[in-house]
């Protein structure tokens, strides 16, 4: 009866949220783990950060978060959920941020209906992204989430990189839409939609992204799924730059059911000259490419600090790839096809059902596997 009493008490609202029980008593415990807090408007960051081990289910509810401030919700408790409402914003600070971070077990971060994380990118968009200029923040850290799900999140207008996927396994993001629209003709740049990095285990599915850089980028990790995805603005759907970094494995890759419109480039691999690691067992299977301006295809093992340098080197081999039904038109100035790999470099792929058109028809490829053509 005390016990119902005590359940029944809970479900907090506002800025001045939870109170701490301070008796570790059996029911406080039990209140503690099923209890409901709402935080909002400009003290809710601060509110949530501090009572975010206190709730079992947490919900921001138009909270304004203050400049320089990460809406921190790392070491949330296992099975906590994040429940956003409303528009969620962000003060204007010159910082790298991440905006917002959450990690745990059994994580459930859900974006409600109508809901919206509005980056207000523009104040820090100049053309720049993380090369120069303002320092921006990141928007999104999924770092060392673990068996859990992010899903039916709505990003605006990302100052930089949204999504860095990081130290996961089993997670899965679904129904995430990442609209940097405004970006295109404002001076948005670098804003990957989900870099992904030393994880197993993590399932994206359907998002719809509109940016200024890869839709996805895997830089490690394994067991890795990009299905649904409809990607429009950016530099394509990318495996690396794999090389240089303190992971440079990735394997088991599949991406599938995916459209590329009014990008740099459709399918894109790229390794670091000199560099170790591998990329190995990577599908791609039904794209569709449109309005692609520079390559359809692009393959290469030549990146130095950042740029394709002409050179390939064998250190990072592609093996396993396979390309089934990718399809589409390029614009007329740009390459169907690009392949770059040094000698040995490049084995074991499996091309069928490639069929890209209506740009050049590339002079510069090399080593090019059998079963692959340029
Ligand atoms: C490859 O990754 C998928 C998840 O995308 C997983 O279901 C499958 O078991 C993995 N395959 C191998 C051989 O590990
Ligand atoms: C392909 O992805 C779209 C979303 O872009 C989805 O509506 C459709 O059901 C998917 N088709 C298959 C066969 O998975």
């Amino acid at each position: 009866m005390i016990l119902g009493l005590k359940l029944g008490l809970v479900g907090l609202i506002g800025a001045t949220a939870v109170h701490a029980a301070p008796a570790a008593t059996r029911a406080s415990e039990i209140e503690q783990r099923s209890s409901t807090c709402t935080f909002t408007g400009s003290k809710g960051a601060a509110s949530a950060i501090k009572s975010k081990t206190s709730c079992s289910t947490i919900v921001l509810d138009s909270v304004a978060v203050p400049a320089g401030t990460t809406l921190d919700l790392t070491g949330l408790n296992k099975g906590t959920t994040v429940i956003f409402e409303g528009e969620t914003t962000f003060g204007y600070k010159e910082w790298s941020g991440p905006l917002v971070s959450v990690s745990g077990t059994d994580i459930t971060v859900k974006g409600s209906s109508g809901a919206i994380l509005n980056g207000d990118g523009a104040r820090w968009w100049d053309g720049k992204g993380t090369n120069g200029g303002k320092t921006k923040p990141k928007f999104f850290y999924a770092h060392k989430m673990i068996s859990s799900k992010i899903e039916d999140i709505y990003i605006k207008n990302s100052p930089v990189q949204v999504f860095s996927v990081n130290g996961a396994s089993d997670l899965t993001l679904s129904g995430i839409t990442v609209n940097n629209a405004d970006g295109d003709d404002n001076g948005g740049h670098n804003t990957d939609a989900f870099d992904v990095g030393e994880s197993t285990g993590v399932y994206i599915t359907n998002p719809t992204v509109h940016n200024q850089d890869d839709c996805l980028a895997v830089n490690s990790g394994s067991d890795i799924s990009f299905t649904g995805a409809s990607c429009t603005g950016g530099h394509g759907i990318s495996i690396g730059s794999v090389g240089g970094r303190s992971d440079n494995t990735v394997e088991n890759v599949t991406i599938e059911n995916c459209s590329i419109k009014d990008s740099q480039n459709g399918v894109r691999i790229k390794t670091v000259y000199d560099a170790t690691g591998s990329v190995k067992d990577v599908t791609y299977k039904d794209i569709t490419l449109s309005g692609i301006s520079d390559y359809g295809v692009v393959i290469e093992q030549d990146y130095k600090n950042g740029s394709p340098a002409g050179t390939p080197t064998s250190g990072v081999p592609i093996t396993g790839l396979t390309l089934s039904n990718v399809k589409g038109s390029v614009d007329s100035s740009a390459t169907d096809v690009y392949i770059l790999c040094a000698s040995g470099a490049c084995s074991d792929w499996t091309w069928s059902g490639v069929s890209v058109s209506g740009g050049k028809t590339s002079s510069k490829c090399k080593n090019i596997p059998s079963g692959a053509s340029c």
